[in-house]
């Protein structure tokens, strides 16, 4: 039976670049989930009869809330919704599901690589009808609704099975459980040539996959293992746990440091990669050498052509500003289109809408193509392991040569994370104040070349997106950007990226943090970091 329940609105529902994230008791309070989706279904036009894909990373609360999801699903109007089995969908599987199935939109439970459990962080996302992350015209009337929201709709009554593939009734609307691998898996059979990485493997080539207790588990057990024959145990930490098995399911240097560990060990493994608590991120680590995501994101572009859905080439790459101009050099000698976007995936929906871009990425570990509308985790580790399988040389040999050919670009990012906000606030405000002064200005070796607030226009539909970061760019192509995060859930979190470009092959051999330091005493500088913050290092260096 439809109910309607009236509610109060909640203040707090501003939706970021990845979704509305939150700690877990905040999601607890009475109606505070049901709000949200209803403001979301309140800020779409059309949906009546058509069908909604719900899925979810397993995390803490993931059950709860797609059971809400699909009873208000039904009491909106929804014709279907479809669920993966036991909730879950990684995100790249839920934007292929939503794409495949022609759905008109999706609702993915995530909080992406922040932990899980009782204490920690949930969210709620909406994808659009082309698997993608809604536009800011949807987040911004999901939030204006919110503030004003007084009833939500629901089905009360009967309770769906989620642990049984097949299809069934709440009410009025039909719901059908699905295999949450199977369509991602037969998509990634029509991208990678498996033959060949099955024939790499029985040639006694060894990989480590960390799945970190989160939601490429399943994926990548049936993937690598079941179809590509990796030996058992290949994928690891392959159970998805509610609370990540009190991990950070964050693939970076710091929360897989294990891995790190073991594949610069005399006896690692030929390749390792890891994935995050949703699935769209990935590590990408080679038997002693880590491969920086801007540098993968420029390898991957380079070598696409290796595997067979990109054999035709590419129309064009796309990266966030902060991501390093690695790419931009492949995409020069391609002679294709470049892109530089605003931070966040959704900036990349128009460009590979378009057919103006194939293969995006970010500095963050993202990367992607436009086989769906989400960064994907699986796919780059097994575009890597396609180009490893067709090359047959280390990882090692084919970066090195990488940068031979291209010269290399130096990367790292500094995070400065739970600053006070107002502190942070006054750190990007002073910058900005004095970014006109800033060219000319010599810092030792370094001479200012630029400095701007980033703006995009969208080439496709016009839109123009201000104040995206700082960039302060130096003469001979090196490079500090300033951020504040749009993800954090406590306080403000800086980015500092710091990136330097050496054409040089003699001096491609040095430690990055040597590589980089006088930069960092630049942008130190520049901002005023340990003044604003009272920070003397950074929390997390990646
Ligand atoms: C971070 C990353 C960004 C990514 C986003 C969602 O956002 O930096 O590249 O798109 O998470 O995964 P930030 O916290 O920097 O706003
Ligand atoms: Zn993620």
């Amino acid at each position: 039976m439809n109910r309607d329940v009236a509610t109060r609105p909640y203040a707090d529902q501003k939706p970021g670049t990845s979704g509305l994230r939150k700690k877990v008791p905040v999601f607890q309070q009475q109606n505070y989930a049901e709000n949200f989706i209803q403001s979301v279904f309140d800020s779409l036009d059309g949906y009546a009869g058509r069908t909604l894909v719900v899925g979810g990373d397993g995390r803490y609360l993931n059950r709860e809330v797609i059971r809400t999801a699909i009873a208000m699903a039904a009491a909106n109007g929804f014709g279907r919704v479809i669920v993966g089995r036991g909730g879950i969908l990684s995100t790249p599987a839920a934007s292929h599901v939503i794409r495949m199935y022609g759905a008109f939109g999706g609702l993915i439970l995530s909080a992406s690589h922040n932990p899980g459990g009782p204490h920690e962080d949930f969210g709620i996302k909406y994808n659009i009808g082309n698997g993608g992350p809604a536009p800011e015209k949807i987040t911004d009337a999901v939030f204006a609704r919110s503030k004003v929201i007084d009833r939500y709709r629901i089905f009360e009554g009967a309770a769906v099975d989620l642990d049984t593939i097949g299809l069934s009734r709440l009410g009025p609307m039909e719901v059908e459980v699905i295999d949450p691998v199977a369509d991602y898996a037969a998509l990634m059979e029509t991208l990678f040539n498996f033959d060949a990485i099955r024939a790499m493997f029985r040639g006694g080539f060894r990989m480590a996959f960390d799945a970190m207790h989160a939601v490429t588990g399943p994926y990548a057990k049936e993937i690598l293992e079941n179809r590509l024959g990796a030996p058992a145990g290949t994928a690891r930490n392959a159970v998805p746990l509610p609370d990540f098995g009190g991990h950070h399911p964050d693939p970076n240097l710091v929360h897989a440091k294990d891995l790190y560990e073991e594949m610069m060990a005399a006896d690692a493994p030929d390749f390792g990669a890891a994935s995050d608590g949703d699935g769209d991120r990935n590590l990408i680590i080679g038997k002693g050498i880590f491969v920086t995501p801007s540098d993968s994101l420029a390898l991957l572009a380079a070598n696409a052509h290796l595997a067979p859905g990109y054999a035709g080439g590419l129309k064009g790459i796309a990266r966030s500003m902060p991501t390093s101009a690695a790419a931009d050099r492949v995409a020069q000698k391609l002679g294709i289109g470049m892109y530089e976007t605003p931070t966040g995936w959704k900036f990349f929906g128009n460009l590979l809408d378009a057919g103006m871009a194939t293969i995006c990425g970010e500095e963050s570990a993202g990367t992607g193509s436009d086989h769906v509308r989400e960064k994907d985790g699986l796919w780059a580790v097994l575009l890597w392991l396609n180009i490893l399988a067709v090359r047959k040389e280390p990882v090692k040999a084919i970066v090195e040569k990488h940068w031979a050919e291209f010269g290399r670009n130096f990367y790292s990012r500094h995070d400065y994370e739970a600053v006070e906000t107002d502190a942070a606030s006054r750190l990007m405000d002073a910058l900005r104040e004095k970014l006109a002064a800033l060219p000319g200005t010599r810092m030792g070796d370094l001479v200012v070349a630029a400095a701007d607030d980033f703006s995009y226009h969208d080439p496709v539909d016009g839109s123009v997106s201000r104040n995206q970061g700082i960039r302060v760019l130096f003469e001979g192509g090196s490079r500090v950007v300033f951020r504040l995060s749009g993800t954090g859930t406590s306080g403000a979190t800086l980015r500092v990226y710091i990136e330097r470009y050496e054409p040089d092959p003699a001096k491609h051999g040095l430690e990055t943090q040597a590589a980089l330091a006088d930069l960092i005493a630049a942008a130190d500088a520049i901002a005023g970091i340990r003044e604003h913050t009272g920070r003397a290092e950074p929390t997390v260096i990646t």
